[in-house]
């Protein structure tokens, strides 16, 4: 016997396979398995050896059976271990390719638009409805729905925007209380917010445009006691808890009887200060029991229902809230005013 043939008889194929198969299914990398690649594989390898030396049929037949399950099990060894290392580098090394964007700055809204909103919540909150008005309306809802005289200044052009021969910018928002009663049957609980027009020249008090809220209740029974709480709800809500109102009378076409609203200062609460001009109230807005002429221009019976109606400036309130010296600087559009609020 020489030496090659103690090879070939001391390799037992099927133990040698499964020592191998073992190996490879624990490689975790590929050097791992190249090593073990070669260590049972290659050139110089008990199995490659032996296979060269084998004599006879039946021992080649097993060592050949041997090679192949390892070759196998290397090459499918081989494509899970890249498999796996093509997700780690697809989790891993992913590149973010978004550029890092522009920020925005970051905007609020406008202190009008605050007080508008703040009003709009208190008045939903009560129930009411927010409707909305036209800009540009016609003599007869601006002035002959509203009981105005035929002569009644600011019918005429010097006091405000005409655009045609019977329409004209509004110069107030009561024409929305028209339209809402025109278009259904009491009970009405509305308010309406938005921009008026009047030929004014702008100074710190005055302003060609400005926004108004009007309200308008109109139901069985409604009395001047409804128009005085829920009034001096909106002073409290905007002023602070502690206000009183004062009532006093004034006159309006649309309204009988008509009634400015004060408020007790917020600054000194009525004991007398510059910001009340030392009468201990500020004036807000006017308000009053809806003139019956109105009701009967609708085609509501007064003697069914009554109602009470109110408007007042939404600049004045933010004026008076944050104790500002000119309404222009609302509308001027510097940022180092707006972004203050
Ligand atoms: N429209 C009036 C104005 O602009 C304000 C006003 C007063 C509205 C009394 C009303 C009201 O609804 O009842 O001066």
């Amino acid at each position: 016997m020489d030496r090659s043939d103690t090879v070939a008889a001391e390799m037992d194929p099927a133990a040698l396979q499964e020592e191998a198969l073992a190996a490879i299914a624990a490689a975790a990398a590929p050097d791992a398995l190249d090593e073990l690649r070669i260590r049972y594989l290659g050139r110089k390898s008990a199995l490659k050896l032996a296979l060269r030396e084998v004599r006879d049929r039946e021992t080649g037949m097993a060592l050949n059976a041997a090679r192949e399950a390892i070759e196998a099990a290397v090459a499918a060894r081989q494509a899970e271990l890249e498999r796996s290392e093509l997700d780690r580098t697809i989790r891993e090394d992913r590149v973010d390719v978004s550029m890092p964007g522009t920020p925005h700055p970051r905007g609020h809204l406008h202190l009008v638009t605050q007080v508008r909103r703040e009003v709009e919540d208190l008045f939903l909150g009560m129930g009411y409805e927010v409707v909305d008005g036209r800009e540009v309306e016609t003599a007869r809802y601006l002035f002959d729905a509203l009981n105005m005289a035929p002569n009644h200044v600011t019918r005429s052009p010097l006091h405000s925007f005409y655009v045609g021969d019977d329409t004209l910018l509004r110069t107030e928002t009561s024409p929305s209380q028209i339209h809402t009663m025109e278009a259904r049957q009491p009970p009405i609980y509305m308010v309406s917010l938005g921009r008026t027009y009047r030929r004014d020249t702008a100074d710190a008090t005055h302003s060609p445009f400005f926004h108004q809220v009007e309200g308008l209740a109109v139901d069985r029974g409604i009395t001047l006691a409804d128009l005085k709480g829920t009034l001096l709800r909106l002073l409290r809500a905007l002023f602070g808890e502690d206000r009183r109102a004062r009532f006093t009378t004034d006159f309006f076409p649309f309204t009988e009887p008509s009634l400015q609203v004060a408020v007790s200062c917020f600054r000194c609460d009525g004991a007398g200060c510059p910001m009340c001009k030392h009468s201990g109230w500020i004036e807000i807005g006017g308000s009053g029991m809806v003139d019956p002429n109105v009701l009967r221009f609708v085609g509501y019976d007064p003697e069914e229902v009554s109602g009470f109606a109110f408007g007042w400036g939404l600049e004045r309130m933010a004026i008076l809230r944050h104790e500002l010296p000119d309404i222009r600087d609302l509308w001027a559009g510097d940022l180092r005013f707006l972004r203050q609020f």
